[in-house]
C-alpha cells in the first residue's frame, strides 16, 4: 500500500495543520500534503531536513503546503514556535502524526509534549516497535543503526501512560503500512488517540 493510500485509510485527510513529528527525509509529510493537510515536518537530523526541503523544490504545491524546522519532538515550546513561524495566527496542532520515531526519544516526554501542542480534540497518531521487533533484533544481532537506542514501550505501559496525561479514545491498532509479524508477534504498533 502506498504511503497515500494508507493516510487516507487511516482518514489522515483534510486533518488542518499536522505536525510530522520525527520527519526524518519527510516522505510522510509530503503524503500528508498531498492528501489535503498543511504539514510542519520537525526533525533533529540536518541531513534528513536538507533532503526533505529539496523534494520540496519539485512542486509549487508542496512548497507552499510544507515547512520543515530542526526541533526536538520532546520540547513543546519549540514545536509551537516552528507552528508560529509557519502560520502566524494558528496556536496548536490539529493533529500529530509520529512514524517510527517515538522510541528513539524519551517516550514519556515526548506523549506529555504531543498534549501540550494539540487542539482539545486533536488527534494523535504514531507507530512504535513491537515485541516482535525487539526479540528479532535481539536473537538475530541485526542491531541495526537505531536498534541500540530504542526505547522499549509496550502496547499496554502506552496506552496507560496516554490515559494519565489525558488522551482519551486510546486505541492500538496494526500499522496498515508495516503490517509485519515475527513469529506471530508485532513487529510493529500503531497508537491513535484523541487530546
Ligand atoms: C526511523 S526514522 C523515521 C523517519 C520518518 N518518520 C519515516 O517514517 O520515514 C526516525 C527519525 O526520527 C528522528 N528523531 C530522532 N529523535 C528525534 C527527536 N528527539 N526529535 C525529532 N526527531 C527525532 C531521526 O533523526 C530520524 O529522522
Amino acid at each position: 500500500m502506498s504511503k497515500i493510500d494508507v493516510l487516507r485509510e487511516l482518514g489522515f485527510t483534510h486533518m488542518g495543520n499536522v505536525l510530522d513529528a520525527g520527519c526524518g527525509k519527510g516522505e510522510w509529510s509530503t503524503a500528508l500534503a498531498v492528501v489535503d493537510n498543511v504539514v510542519i515536518g520537525i526533525d533533529t537530523n540536518q541531513r534528513n531536513i536538507n533532503i526533505a526541503e529539496d523534494q520540496l523544490l519539485y512542486s509549487t504545491y508542496l512548497y507552499k503546503c510544507v515547512k520543515y524546522y530542526i526541533v526536538n519532538m520532546e520540547d513543546d515550546i519549540t514545536m509551537l514556535n516552528a507552528l508560529h513561524d509557519a502560520l502566524a495566527n494558528i496556536d496548536k496542532f490539529d493533529a500529530v502524526f509520529c512514524y517510527s520515531a517515538v522510541y528513539l526519544t524519551n517516550w514519556k516526554k515526548t506523549l506529555a509534549a504531543f498534549k501540550r501542542v494539540l487542539e482539545p480534540g486533536g488527534t494523535l497518531y504514531f507507530t512504535t516497535n513491537g515485541i516482535g521487533w525487539y526479540l528479532d533484533n535481539i536473537l538475530h544481532r541485526k542491531l541495526h543503526r537505531f536498534a541500540w537506542r530504542a526505547n522499549v514501550m509496550s502496547p499496554k505501559a502506552t496506552s496507560h501512560y496516554l490515559a494519565s496525561i489525558g488522551f482519551k479514545d486510546i486505541r492500538i491498532e496494526k500499522d496498515p503500512y508495516y503490517d509485519l509479524k515475527w513469529h506471530g508477534l508485532d513487529y510493529v504498533f500503531a497508537v491513535r488517540a484523541t487530546a
